[in-house]
C-alpha cells in the first residue's frame, strides 16, 4: 500500500529534487499535485524549478560535503537526480546506510554518471549492441583508437552533455582538433574521451522506459533530431518496423532491469532498418520526452513522479505530437518573450517558457508544442510556434 502524506506536516511525503531546470520543474509539478512536499535544489537562485518547490536550496551537488549534509539535514522520503553532475558517492553510501532512497537506484546515478560506466555495463557486462568505441586519455592514445576503428568516427567528453565537446572525425586531419575541442568542452578537469564509429543511422529515438509497480512499461518511440549534439525537435509516434520496435525494447529492458529502481529511463537508440545500437540512457526524464507534455494521458514527468511513490502508471498515447525548441538567441538576464501570442495562433499548439533567469544563444528557454493526427503536420506547426517566440532583451 502506498500513502502519501500532507505537505508541510508531520506526516508530508518529502522529495529532494537534485537539478531543478526545465525537465525538474515539470517532475515537481507533477509530485505538487499529488501533495507531496518538494525540496528542489540547483547550483544557482531561482532556477525553474526553484519557483515551483515548496522550499529551494542552493548548492553545488558536485561537493560531497555539502551534498551529505543537505540531505542530513533535510531528511527527504527519496532524492530524485535530475542531472548527472553530481556527487555519486555520497548517494551511494547514504543509500548504503539505509538514510534515503535514490532514484531509481545511487548505483545508476553513478554509473550513467559519466559515458563510460553505462557504456561498458551495456556492451561489456549485458552484450547489448553498440557503436565499437575506446576510451582515451591522451591524444597520442586518441589517434590509435581512431587506427582502429576507422573514419568516421565521433569523439565525445566521458563527462559531458548536450553536444558540448563532441565532434565527427572524417579523416587523419580531423584527429588532433577533435581533440582539443574535447579538452574545451569537459564538464570538469577531466581529460578522458571516448571515441566511437560513427552509426549512419536511419534515424534515432528515445524509447521512454519506466520501471514502476506492476513491471516495466513502454512509452511509443520518439523520434529526434539533434543539432551539434542538442535536440532542437523531437515527435512521438516514431514508425519502426516490428523488429526493430521489439530489438529497441529488448534492449532497453536489458539496461533498464540491470540498473533497477524505480522511475523513467530515456533509452537513447540508433536505427537502421531493423538493426538497433544502444547509444545511453537517462535515468531519469529525458529533453527529448517533453513532447509527451501533449503526445500522452500521463506525460513523462508525471509518469516519473508516479512510479517514484509505488503508484500505477500509464504509458498510452493519447495523440501524435511533436515539440520544439525555443532558444534564447540573445545573451541576457530577465528577457522579455515577444509573439507568444503569434506563437498560440498557429492551430493546435502550446507553449511552456521555463522561466530561466538567464538566457544565452543557445540556451533551452522554452518548448513549443504540438498535436496534430499528422506527425509531420504537428512537427511544422511547433517549429512555426517556436519560431514565432522571440527573446528580447530591453
Ligand atoms: N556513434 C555515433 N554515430 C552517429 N551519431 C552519433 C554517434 N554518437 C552520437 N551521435 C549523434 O550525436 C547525438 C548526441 O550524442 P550523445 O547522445 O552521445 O551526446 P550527449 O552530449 O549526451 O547529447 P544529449 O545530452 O543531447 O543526449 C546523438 O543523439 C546522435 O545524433
Ligand atoms: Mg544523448
Amino acid at each position: 500500500m502506498t500513502s502519501l502524506g500532507t505537505p508541510l506536516s508531520p506526516h508530508a511525503t518529502r522529495v529532494m529534487l537534485l537539478g531543478s531546470g526545465e525537465l525538474g520543474r515539470e517532475v515537481l509539478i507533477a509530485l505538487q499535485r499529488l501533495g507531496v512536499e518538494t525540496i528542489a535544489v540547483d547550483r544557482y537562485p531561482n532556477a525553474p524549478g526553484h519557483q515551483v518547490a515548496h522550499h529551494a536550496r542552493v548548492l553545488a551537488m558536485t561537493d560531497p560535503d555539502a551534498l551529505r549534509e543537505l540531505i542530513e539535514t533535510e531528511r527527504p522520503d527519496l532524492v530524485v537526480p535530475e542531472i548527472e553532475a553530481i556527487a555519486t558517492p555520497v548517494l551511494e553510501e547514504l543509500e548504503a546506510a539505509g538514510a534515503v532512497r535514490v532514484i531509481p537506484t545511487a548505483r545508476a546515478a553513478r554509473l550513467t554518471m559519466d559515458r563510460e560506466g553505462i557504456r561498458r555495463l551495456a556492451a561489456e557486462t549485458l552484450g547489448v549492441t553498440t557503436s565499437p568505441y575506446r576510451f582515451c586519455d591522451s591524444l597520442a592514445e586518441l589517434q590509435a583508437a581512431v587506427d582502429e576503428i576507422g573514419y568516421p568516427c565521433v569523439v565525445k567528453p566521458v563527462m559531458s552533455s548536450s553536444g558540448k565537446g563532441q565532434s565527427k572525425i572524417d579523416g587523419p586531419d580531423g584527429v588532433a582538433p577533435a581533440w582539443e575541442y574535447a579538452m574545451s568542452g569537459s564538464r570538469v578537469s577531466n581529460t578522458r574521451i571516448i571515441v566511437e564509429g560513427f552509426i549512419d543511422f536511419d534515424y534515432e529515438i528515445t524509447l521512454l522506459t519506466v520501471r514502476a509497480v506492476g513491471g516495466t512499461q513502454f512509452c511509443e518511440p520518439i523520434g529526434h533530431k539533434q543539432v551539434s549534439g542538442d535536440y532542437v525537435e523531437s515527435w512521438q509516434p516514431h514508425p519502426m518496423s516490428a523488429a526493430a520496435l521489439r530489438r529497441a525494447q529488448q534492449i532497453a529492458a536489458a539496461v533498464t532491469d540491470n540498473l533497477g529502481g524505480q522511475g523513467i529511463f530515456g533509452v537513447e537508440l540508433f536505427v537502421k532498418g531493423d538493426d538497433v545500437w544502444f547509444s545511453e540512457v537517462s535515468p531519469r526524464p529525458h529533453d527529448t520526452g517533453m513532447v509527451t507534455m501533449v503526445t500522452q494521458w500521463q506525460n513523462e514527468f508525471e509518469l516519473h513522479a508516479r512510479a517514484i511513490l509505488g503508484l500505477p502508471v500509464d504509458t498510452t498515447l493519447r495523440t501524435p505530437g511533436a515539440s520544439a525548441v525555443i532558444y534564447g538567441g540573445v545573451d541576457a538576464e530577465g528577457v522579455v518573450f515577444d509573439g507568444v501570442d503569434e506563437a498560440l495562433a498557429v492551430p493546435r499548439t502550446d507553449i511552456r517558457l521555463f522561466g530561466k533567469p538567464e538566457s544565452f544563444v543557445k540556451r533551452r528557454m522554452g518548448v513549443a508544442l504540438a498535436y496534430d493526427a499528422d506527425v509531420d503536420v504537428a512537427r511544422a506547426n511547433a517549429v512555426e510556434a517556436a519560431s514565432r517566440v522571440r527573446p528580447t532583451s530591453r
